[in-house]
């Protein structure tokens, strides 16, 4: 009888038919592993379009493989990317966990104790040879590091021992969204790249046209940064998009804000009223910007000695809406980009998406299976979206 293992090994030449399933076998990947004599410590494309692991340590010997799923899934945050480091059973966590979980699951929000959101890891975040949490701080030749690092790899990785020179274990951490090398660390606006300012995400040098922003000032001296996302995420909202303004404790908000969030990463309420409904996601990277991380408008304001009431795109090129974050922006230059419901950006059809044309909206990808479209004629491009009038 053939087993699912069996029908995708003879798909294997065609690497088609298992891709979308978690793979063959339920079990999780085994780093490192041999395959023809090779050590590999990640999944691997090797002899295969899809990326895929052993389930044992040796493939050779025992054939048992796994397809790598390359996106969160699972758990009861509708596949929304992981967020690190998150808090777990009081402790801080830089990478996934097996603990109480049958694979490596990572929590969605910065603090699993308190919002109970999780979702499975995409196994090409995985790696290593280990599978305990990282130890702060580690000796690596010699040098103490308090933090995972991408010294001598692409990717940022810890050790698992408080040495090692002397053990030699290590994995690799935890990113948001499978991508950049500083975990769920918030953008920075405005960020220095060889020597340009960027007040937004950009896709400038991305080969893949992906928006990505820097995590510090300075991506010239720190070489660390993400990938935008272009969904909200995280929180208790499972993915809903921000409601503008909404109103904070006093405030009402007509951006983003990191006001109370101790990481400083910016959220958004769901619903006009946060005090009252309390639901909340980590906004969109994509609809952040300007040069005043997390703070939002203040009106009325002052600009070119005329007064604001409102968000205005005067003296903004790109016609985006922006706002002073003081009020006096001739004085201070504090200034962000006003965020816009998302909904109210029309659908430009035909639209481009994963390469296929689309004419009307579409559910694909859609966990909660509501219909969106792209708002640009290219969203593997451009990545912006709305959902469709119902
Ligand atoms: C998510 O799962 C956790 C653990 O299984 C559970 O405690 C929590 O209540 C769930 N949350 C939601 C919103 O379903």
């Amino acid at each position: 009888m053939a087993s699912p293992a069996a029908t995708c090994a003879l798909a294997w030449a065609l690497s088609l038919l298992c891709v979308g399933t978690q793979g063959a076998d339920p079990a999780p990947c085994v780093f490192p592993f041999t395959y023809k004599g090779k050590v590999y410590k990640a999944c691997t494309t090797d002899d295969s379009d899809h990326p895929w692991c052993a389930t044992t340590a040796n493939y050779d010997q025992d054939k048992a493989y796994r397809l790598c799923s390359e996106d969160a899934y699972g758990g009861n945050s509708s596949g929304q990317p992981c967020f690190f480091p998150f808090v777990y059973g009081g402790q801080t966590f830089h990478t996934c966990t097996r603990l109480q979980r049958d694979l490596p699951w990572c929590a969605t929000t910065s603090d699993y104790d308190r919002d109970q959101r999780w979702s499975y890891c995409p196994d090409t975040m995985l790696g290593g040879n280990s599978e305990e949490p990282c130890t702060f701080p580690f000796i690596y030749k010699g040098g103490k590091y308090t933090t995972c690092t991408t010294v001598d790899e692409k990717r940022p990785w810890c050790a698992t021992t408080s040495n090692y020179d002397a053990h030699q274990k290590w994995r690799y951490c935890g990113t948001a969204a499978a991508g950049g090398n500083s975990d769920s660390s918030p953008c920075i606006f405005p960020f220095i790249y060889k020597g340009k300012t960027y007040h937004k995400c950009t896709a400038i040098n991305d080969d893949m046209g992906r928006p990505w922003c820097a995590t510090t000032p300075n991506y010239d001296n720190d070489h660390l940064w993400r990938f935008c996302l272009s969904k909200a995420y995280g929180g208790n909202s499972n993915g809903q998009r921000c409601m503008f303004p909404f109103v904070y404790q006093s405030q009402l908000f007509h951006s983003c804000t990191n006001a109370g969030d101790n990481m400083g990463n910016s959220w958004c309420a769901t619903t006009e009223n946060y005090n009252q409904d309390k639901l909340w996601s980590y906004c969109p990277d994509i609809i952040l910007g300007g040069n005043a991380p997390g703070k939002s408008c203040v009106f009325p304001f002052l600009y070119n000695k005329k007064v604001y009431d409102a968000c205005t795109s005067d003296g903004e090129s790109s016609g985006k809406l922006w706002c002073s974050t003081t009020s006096n922006y001739d004085m201070d230059k504090m200034w962000t980009y006003c965020s816009t419901p998302d909904y109210d950006k029309p659908c430009v059809f035909p639209f481009i998406y994963k390469t296929f044309k689309f004419r009307t909206c579409t559910n694909l990808a859609e966990d909660n299976k509501k219909f969106w479209c792209s708002s640009t004629d290219n969203y593997d491009r451009d990545h912006q979206w709305s959902y469709c009038p119902a």
